[in-house]
């Protein structure tokens, strides 16, 4: 987004795209919001997108894609083994990572099952600035342990830390003297996901990378969300302001050993895969793409997919390419701060972040604030986000909670998809809905899978809060949607 001024003087984040395909929206009225959340278990991953107004669930999968991508769509060189479609891929990745090594897989988290596989070992430690869902998963699985070494401001809800999530370097330099021999790798996460999409600086990572390589340790790095992350240390790390996003990109890769990203976010594509500049972890890691993921040539990816990945990782050079996601964060995030809204502050990357815990202080974390959040913010708007907090833990061993560090109801803005008159209606009925917050209730689970239970677990309201708020919308808002 151009540094355009407007004469009025009004700050507008002006897009540097235009739209060519649209699709019909539908916004259900809050009758038909109350029955569709009901029978949804009062889980927004179990709502049909033909009940969704606006989908803020993720970014994962639906970030809009540029003519230049479903062009290249067209051009894919269809074949099991040998594609062409691969090749191109494979050479992009290395032209913009710096790594001539490149496993694919059908998604981010078919390439962390291959690397916690690979190299996590039962009873071992990996240290990490933040877990994200199915990362902590796949090395649980391997009996592996994570370790959050968070800088501290990483986990406070308002901050004008601008690298929220940086490592603690002291803590891991300590963390790692003392458990020599006892670690799998270092992992580092871009635009660190579940404390609101937080950045982390580059000299931040190259002090992690240091400790590596004097521990003898690999960084594994996660770049499912690194165009964000790319955008926030280009405009705030002094140190960076003449690089260009190309340089800085391959600074962050060579300080890795192993970097993976999910094509879902990177290159607003589909897919995934794994990158090495050394030979030796690409065949250690290699044997399990076959038996996963697909041949070694696609890896669970059709060729178009791969063909829009290409196109999509070129673009992520591009800052106007991606700093609209940012911005439009930014503003989302303004806008609710002045209405008095609990936000993470500095907005980060994929969304804007709403403090639940706050939001509905009289919810305990046993009863899911921020679950409880999301089907409110369904039922006063149609628009669906996510629950990033206690319901996204599993349960301890012994059946009690894992209560989250952080309550947080995620809106998430896929890149290029909504306009800001959307984003200013979701902020409208949010701000309703907060100063309607003492009608919200909690939640609990009639139906909990052991694993990743927030994908498809299904909860029922404590108390009638919902009709309670159905109430009130039609109150204020009268025969309106
Ligand atoms: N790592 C990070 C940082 C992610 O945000 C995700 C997915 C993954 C790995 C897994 O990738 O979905 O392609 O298997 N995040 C999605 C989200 C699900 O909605 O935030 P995947």
């Amino acid at each position: 987004m151009a540094n355009i001024k407007f004469y009025a003087g009004e700050q507008v984040p002006l897009e540097m795209h235009k739209v060519r395909i649209i699709q019909r929206l539908n916004l259900p009225d809050v009758d038909a919001r109350l029955k569709a959340i009901t029978e949804a278990g009062n889980n927004t991953f179990l709502l049909g997108t033909e009940h969704v107004f606006l989908d803020m669930l993720t970014d994962s999968g639906v970030n809009a894609m540029s003519d230049r991508q479903q062009a290249a769509m067209m051009l894919a060189d269809d074949a099991y083994a040998g594609s062409q479609t691969f090749t191109r891929l494979s050479n992009k990745v290395e032209d913009i990572f710096g790594t001539p090594y490149f496993l694919p897989a059908h998604q981010g988290r078919a390439c962390e099952n291959i690397v916690a596989r690979t190299y996590v070992k039962e009873g071992q430690y990996v240290p990490l600035n933040y877990h994200f869902t199915t990362t902590k998963a796949h090395i649980t699985e391997m009996g592996g342990k994570v370790v959050e070494l968070l800088c501290k401001e990483g986990l406070e809800v308002e901050s004008d830390e601008p690298f929220k999530g940086n490592m603690d370097i002291d803590a891991l330099s300590k963390f790692l003297d003392e458990h020599k021999g006892e670690v799998s790798f270092v992992r580092m996460e871009a635009g660190t996901n579940l404390i609101g999409g937080q950045p982390f600086s580059l000299e931040n990572l190259e002090a992690v990378r240091d400790l590596c390589r004097a521990h003898g340790l690999m960084l594994v790095l996660d770049a499912s969300l690194l165009s964000d992350n790319l955008y926030f240390i280009k405009t705030r790390e002094e140190s960076c302001k003449y690089l260009s996003i190309r340089e800085i990109t391959r600074r962050i890769a060579d300080a890795t050993d192993i970097l993976y990203f999910s094509a879902r976010k990177l290159g607003s594509a589909r897919g995934g895969g794994i990158c090495t500049r050394e030979e030796g972890p690409f065949r250690e890691m290699r044997p399990l793409v076959p038996l996963f993921e697909g041949f070694l040539t696609y890896g669970g990816m059709s060729v178009r997919e791969m063909e829009a990945l290409t196109v999509g990782l070129e673009e992520t050079m591009d800052e106007e390419m991606i700093n609209q996601g940012p911005i439009y964060i930014e503003y989302m995030v303004d806008k609710l701060k002045e209405a008095g809204v609990p936000v993470i502050t500095p907005g980060g990357g994929l969304g804007c972040h709403v403090d639940a815990m706050k939001f509905c202080d009289h919810i305990p974390q046993e009863q899911y604030p921020a679950g409880a959040l999301a089907a409110a913010f369904y039922l006063a708007s149609g628009c669906r986000g996510m629950e990033r907090g206690t319901m996204s833990e599993q349960r301890n061993p012994d059946g009690t909670e894992e209560l989250s560090n952080m309550e947080l109801l995620r809106l998430a803005l896929p890149r290029r998809v909504f306009t800001l008159s959307q984003v200013k209606y979701a902020v409208d009925r949010l701000v309703w809905l907060y100063e309607n917050r003492h009608l919200i209730g909690g939640l609990r689970f009639v139906e909990e899978p052991e694993v990743l239970r927030f994908f498809y677990g299904r909860l029922e309201p404590i108390s009638d809060w919902q009709e309670a708020l159905v109430a009130k919308f039609k109150e204020d808002f009268g025969d309106s949607l």
